[in-house]
């Protein structure tokens, strides 16, 4: 286990180098959501999430000596056209982590980062964004570090700095699942970053399928840090609290023994309560839309006319995550397409 202190570092060579670096991180979809925080990105209650394969941000940078001033000092390019506007997010994280990359001064970066998906299209773009551009920031460090430290504690140090930018990005460095946030029942776990389970996940979910249906592209209506926020005085605060711990139990469960029926039911309820949290907030939201919940009941016809396992969850947002086995591929593919005539992205878990 590491802590806070751990990740302090101060100890840098003095370099007058150009670095070209690129990194890749995924996006990731929670099975038990990350709903509420506390200070310093300290979660509410645990979550346990899903890494997928195709959905990915690439990021590199050009990385020289700052000479200008001893300032935080970057451009951001979005597919090679500067991006004044997402600056400001970026500056103020690296401010955040300042404390833990001091390094961060004497450079000047020019980022260039593009998206494996479309942009807006409500996939958790902030997370994968977050963990792509930490990963750079390590691949630096790394470099010029005189410490020596290991690949666990690189990992580790990814995952934790990823998370002051986006919390879910912290579950955006490892494959194929990730838990972050500290659960008494499991000492592994921390809340400063994500962990992968310490047993072997079943078979059942190898290439687990992750069909995302876009219902609505654009904007999300409501930011994730105003989101967190309602949790602060929502009435039911305690109660979700506890249901998330013991979901993130009985999910770790369930992928280790592969039912996947009982998977259905925790995914589902998860889901729906993120949902019923937003409905039920001050101010509240309702973010599925008619079509959101027409695919639902589908889904839920489907699966009991025909036994296939596939379950649907949803983001904070009205799109929808169909989740089924490799074994079930062809005939719930079949049954998509019958479904809507909206975009849909096809994901796997990997
Ligand atoms: O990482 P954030 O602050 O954008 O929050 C993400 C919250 C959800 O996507 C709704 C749930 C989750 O655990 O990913």
């Amino acid at each position: 286990m590491f802590t806070e202190k751990d990740f302090i570092r101060n100890k840098y060579k003095k370099t007058e180098k150009t670095f070209d670096l690129t990194a890749q991180a995924p996006s990731n979809i929670a099975l038990v959501k990350y709903w509420g925080k506390y200070p310093k990105q300290i979660p509410m209650n645990p979550s346990v999430s899903f890494t997928l394969n195709k959905s990915k941000t690439t990021t590199k940078a050009i990385i020289s000596p700052n000479h200008s001033n001893k300032d935080i000092n970057f451009k951001f390019y979005f597919k090679g056209k500067h991006k004044p506007d997402f600056e400001p997010k970026i500056k103020q994280f690296f401010q955040n982590i300042l404390k833990y990359a001091p390094f961060l001064k004497d450079y000047f970066f020019e980022i260039d980062s593009k998206n494996s998906f479309p942009h807006s299209s409500g996939i958790a773009s902030s997370a994968s964004a977050f963990a792509a551009l930490t990963k750079i920031l390590i691949l630096l460090e790394k470099q010029i570090t005189i410490e020596n430290k290991n690949e666990d504690f690189w990992t580790k140090k990814t995952s934790f700095l990823a998370r002051i930018g986006s919390g879910s990005a912290s579950r955006s460095i490892e494959y194929p699942v990730s838990i972050w946030g500290k659960h008494p029942n499991l000492k592994y776990t921390s809340d400063l970053y994500a962990v992968k389970p310490d047993f072997e996940i079943h078979p059942i979910f190898n290439n687990y399928n992750d069909s995302i249906i876009l219902v609505e592209e654009g904007q999300k209506q409501v930011s994730s840090t105003a989101g967190h926020k309602l949790m602060e005085n929502h009435p039911y605060k305690n109660i979700r609290k506890q249901q998330a711990f013991d979901n993130t139990i009985k999910i770790l469960e369930i992928l280790k023994n592969g039912n996947v029926v009982d998977f259905i039911d925790i995914v589902e309820q998860e889901a729906l309560t993120l949902h019923a949290l937003m409905m039920t907030s001050t101010p509240n939201y309702i973010l599925m839309q008619a079509e959101t919940l027409q695919i639902i009941h589908s889904i839920r016809k489907y699966r009991e006319q025909t036994g296939v396992n596939l379950c649907f969850t949803l983001d904070a947002g009205a799109n929808v995550h169909v989740l089924y086995p490799e074994i079930n591929k062809i005939e719930v593919l079949k049954f998509l397409e019958t479904l809507t005539t909206k975009k849909i992205i096809h994901d796997n878990i990997s």
